[in-house]
């Protein structure tokens, strides 16, 4: 028999890569909330983002973190385990997303499209391999992989964007073939355009985007970074026990599929 519904993650290890800003850092508050204790792994910000949400630091850690250097991964992990002792679950969010200037195809140059890889994609490679040894010795974890609905939609003048987040989804089901036997779940969630920080901050994508955003939403508003956190607590719960290789949509009912 599988352990009965606990709503709570109490005890539980999670990593937010990313998760200093925007919908990172509500998905680090919605695990701190549920009694988890998070390891918040950002480029910046880590560990002031990690004390706004909890002053006292016994629950919430910031970590410095490049997921572009596996150095520096493994020095996150590192830090996390002798602060927590395990790792359970794994929340790959930290990606290159609103600063990316939209270009036609033709004009984005090479070594940009390897930087968005770099983070998106191979990213999420890296940190999925330093951290599944220390799932395998608990006996399971939870990858959760945070896409885009654009890899199911397609949006122009982002292929090299669009497309790496297609590579996520792609990576989560072979992943979760290849993990299973481990007690290992990998899964995915694809937020629709969402009003993070990063997102407000930037005129030009706010100008291009909120209105068409909106076009064609069952529900008819603004979705912000807590719109997407539901869906990746699930994912982490037990409530998603025979549940992976899926992605979960959390677009206000834009994309159907
Ligand atoms: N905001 C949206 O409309 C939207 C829609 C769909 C998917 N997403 C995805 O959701 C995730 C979060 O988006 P957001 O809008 O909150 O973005 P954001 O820019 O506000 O946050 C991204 C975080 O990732 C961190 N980061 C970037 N590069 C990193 C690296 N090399 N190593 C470690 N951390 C790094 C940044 O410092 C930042 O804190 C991204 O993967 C994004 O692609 C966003």
């Amino acid at each position: 028999m599988s352990e009965p519904f606990n709503p709570g993650l109490k005890g539980k290890t999670v990593i937010v890569t990313g998760g200093a800003a925007g919908i990172g850092k509500s998905m680090s508050e919605g695990f701190y909330q549920r009694g988890a204790n998070v390891v918040i792994a950002d480029l910046k910000d880590a560990v002031s983002a990690a004390k706004s949400i909890d002053p006292t630091e016994q629950k919430v850690r910031g970590v410095e973190v490049d997921v572009r250097s596996e150095a520096s991964i493994q020095a996150a992990i590192a830090q996390t385990l002798s602060c927590f002792e395990r790792i359970d679950v794994l929340v790959n969010n930290a990606g290159i997303a609103t600063g990316i200037p939209p270009r036609p195809f033709h004009e984005i140059d090479p070594e940009e499209w390897k930087n968005v890889y770099d983070v998106n994609v191979i990213g999420i490679f890296r940190s999925c391999r330093a951290v599944v040894p220390f799932m395998e010795k608990n006996g399971g974890g939870r990858i959760i992989n945070i896409a885009s609905a654009a890899a199911f939609k397609g949006v122009p003048y982002l292929l090299h964007y669009v497309s790496s987040k297609g590579a996520v989804l792609a990576m989560t089901k072979s992943l979760a073939k290849e993990l299973g036997e481990k007690n290992i779940l990998v899964n995915a969630v694809a937020p629709g355009f969402t009003l993070s920080e990063s997102v407000l901050s930037n005129e030009g994508q706010m100008t291009r985007s909120k209105g068409i955003s909106l076009q064609g939403r069952a529900i008819a508003r603004e979705q912000y970074p807590a719109d997407v956190v539901g869906a990746v607590l699930f994912f982490a719960s037990n409530d998603a026990a025979f549940i992976t290789g899926q992605t979960l949509v959390v677009d206000g009912g834009t994309y159907l599929h």
